[in-house]
């Protein structure tokens, strides 16, 4: 079976998001275009703004508005991954050495600061102030969901709440925008804009459910991401929340001291913990569920193949190896 790809999925309204994007990277200041060029041009699986022309096509307008919108939510996704990199010190991106490892920390955190605020520029020349409002909120609980994250650093006591929380804020905050503003742009009623607002979150809360599974069982050449980055950062996610919560005593204190002490942690015995207290396949059926509920909430929508392309891409955010 071939694999679903999303970007396939509305691949002409991408193309046209595309452009929009290279068009809006340009600036004077030749460093930010070389960053900016660096990772947008090393691809990415585009998934939100994928989905926010999807939901805006299946509640029935995808115009110019929707490309713009669909631009400015990649690039504010774009400006996060800057960040993320150089707070996580990560060193492999889409494939590529990381902006950070590349041109240094210094350049990314600017020229992320540049992709935000360009982002900004490019939503207020849409005009809508119900779309300010929803981007301006996404944008600033994301930065509250990345210092969250940054406090349960090294913390082998948070709560699986507090790690849902840290998700919801940093992740699903984003693709819960994109689904509310594809409803909204389209003109749809209330209830669905709400509607398609949780389907983005849930879709979004799956999704790096599964990346946290990733990081532990990814192919590096799918992935474009180096395998244990969360693990040698002392990052608890869901998978080794899980052995703190069903291992035994040694597993426990083995995943513990990974947590508290990173950089003595021994991958072969937190991975072997993982594996015998089943903590992947245990956060995957979270994602699951997540996924389920995102599906759920389309059905309310009039058939068409948009609405079947949305729930395909609900099966993709649980199965995905990339
Ligand atoms: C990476 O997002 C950051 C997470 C929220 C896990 P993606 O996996 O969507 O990254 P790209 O855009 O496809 O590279
Ligand atoms: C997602 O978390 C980060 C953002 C939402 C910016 P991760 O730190 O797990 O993302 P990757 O694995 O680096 O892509
Ligand atoms: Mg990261
Ligand atoms: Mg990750």
């Amino acid at each position: 079976m071939t694999q679903f790809d999303p970007k396939l999925s509305v691949a002409a309204d991408l193309a046209a998001v595309d452009e929009c994007i290279r068009e809006r990277l340009a600036s004077d200041v030749a460093l930010v275009s070389q960053v900016g060029e660096y990772i947008v041009g090393a691809g990415g699986k585009r998934l939100r703004p994928v989905l926010l022309l999807l939901v805006a096509g299946a509640c029935g307008c995808v115009d110019r508005r929707a490309h713009t919108l669909a631009a400015v939510v990649e690039m504010i996704h774009t400006a996060t991954l800057l960040h993320d990199d150089v707070v996580d010190e990560s060193e492999l991106r889409r494939g590529r050495r990381t902006a950070n490892a590349v041109f240094g920390n210094a350049a990314s955190v600017l020229v992320g600061d540049f992709l935000y605020s360009r982002a900004f520029q490019m939503m207020v020349g849409v005009g809508n102030m119900e779309v300010m409002r929803i981007l301006a909120d996404a944008t600033n609980t994301i930065a509250e969901g990345e210092v969250l994250q940054l406090m349960n650093v090294g913390d082998a006591d948070i709560t699986r709440d507090s790690y849902l929380r840290v998700i919801r804020y940093k992740t699903a905050k984003l693709f819960e925008a994109a689904g509310r503003i594809g409803a909204l742009i389209a003109g749809a009623d209330a209830e669905t804009c709400e509607r398609m607002a949780e389907h983005g979150m849930r879709l979004g809360t799956a999704f790096q459910l599964v990346d946290d599974v990733l990081d532990y069982s990814g192919d590096v050449a799918q992935t474009g991401k180096n395998l244990g980055d969360d693990l040698s950062e002392g990052k608890p996610t869901l998978p080794l929340l899980r052995v703190l919560e069903c291992g035994s005593a040694a597993q426990r204190t083995v995943v513990r001291l990974a947590i508290t002490q990173p950089g003595t942690a021994d991958f072969s015995a937190v991975m072997a913990a993982i594996r015998d207290t089943g903590a992947l396949e245990f956060t995957a059926q979270a994602a699951r569920a997540e996924a389920a509920r995102a599906a759920e909430l389309l059905e309310a929508l009039p058939a068409s193949q948009r609405k079947q392309t949305l729930l395909e891409l609900c099966t993709f955010a649980v199965e995905r190896t990339s």
